[in-house]
């Protein structure tokens, strides 16, 4: 089981990568949230990561392609993953390929989550996000337990707390709207153009996006279950 979730940002990889990885008991990797911890740690990774992170660009492929070759090494990867935000590139796609056939695997399903580009910036900027854990909440489709707001109906930052730790949430710094439209051009310019490479051999499942997450998730389920 390799499997890749697909989609635009705010399409809502991360919010329903974790339900897979507790499905089916095999680990969903976000190269995002990975660079963002690297970013925190300040590693030379991190180091070269933060700004093009920050206004919406692309991090290099040799970066990405070296982060995910070490993680899917590990133990955990042995039975299979969900990627979250990799590949993105056709470059880092024929990477992923020559390292999965080194291993005699390949991707076995791309889960593509269509959602217009018209709604992303109102998922992007209502998001709120534990750092340690990656969950993302929104103040309007899904806020933490903790949210209060003033009298103008804005969240209150430090009302903004994860319901599991009670730790505090924060924005991130490429979630502003104009970090958005870059991001969004390099989607549709750099990643979307990889669905050919998987379309010809029937992997490629599409669910439709712009719904409430309940729906999302039974036709990710759905999916999970159609052909291979
Ligand atoms: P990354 O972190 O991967 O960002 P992204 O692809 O832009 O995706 P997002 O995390 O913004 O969206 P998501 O689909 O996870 O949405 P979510 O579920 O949180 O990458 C960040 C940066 O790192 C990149 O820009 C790049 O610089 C670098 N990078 C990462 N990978 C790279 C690679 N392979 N190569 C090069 N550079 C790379 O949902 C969004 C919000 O909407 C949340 O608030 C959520 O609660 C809400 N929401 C979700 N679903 C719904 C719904 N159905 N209805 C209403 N609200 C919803
Ligand atoms: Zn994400």
């Amino acid at each position: 089981n390799i499997m890749i979730l697909f989609g635009p940002p705010g399409a809502g990889k991360g919010t329903h990568g974790p339900k897979i990885e507790d499905l089916l008991g095999i680990p969903a990797l976000s190269t995002g949230d990975m660079l963002r911890a690297a970013v925190s740690a300040g590693t030379e990774v991190g180091k070269k990561a933060k700004a093009v992170m920050a206004s919406g660009g692309l991090v290099s492929d040799e970066i990405v392609v070296g982060i995910i070759r070490d993680r899917i090494k590990e133990e955990d990867c042995k039975h299979g993953f969900i990627l979250d935000g990799f590949p993105r590139t056709l470059a880092q796609t024929k990477a992923l390929d020559k390292m999965l056939a080194e291993e005699g695997a390949c991707v076995t399903k791309v889960i593509e989550l269509e959602v217009p580009d018209s709604v992303l910036e109102e998922r992007i900027t209502g998001r709120w996000i534990h750092k340690k854990s990656g969950r993302s909440y929104h103040v309007k489709y899904a806020p933490p337990k903790s949210m209060k707001t003033d009298a103008s109906g804005k969240p209150i930052p430090e009302s903004m707390t994860d319901d599991a730790t009670g730790e505090a949430l924060m924005q991130r710094p490429d979630d502003t709207a104009k970090a958005l439209t870059k991001r969004l051009a390099g989607y549709h310019n750099e990643t979307v153009p990889i669905l050919k490479h998987y379309e010809p051999s029937g992997i490629v499942k599409a669910v439709n996006a712009n719904q409430g997450m309940n729906g999302v998730w039974d036709e990710i389920l759905a999916a999970l279950k159609r052909g291979s």
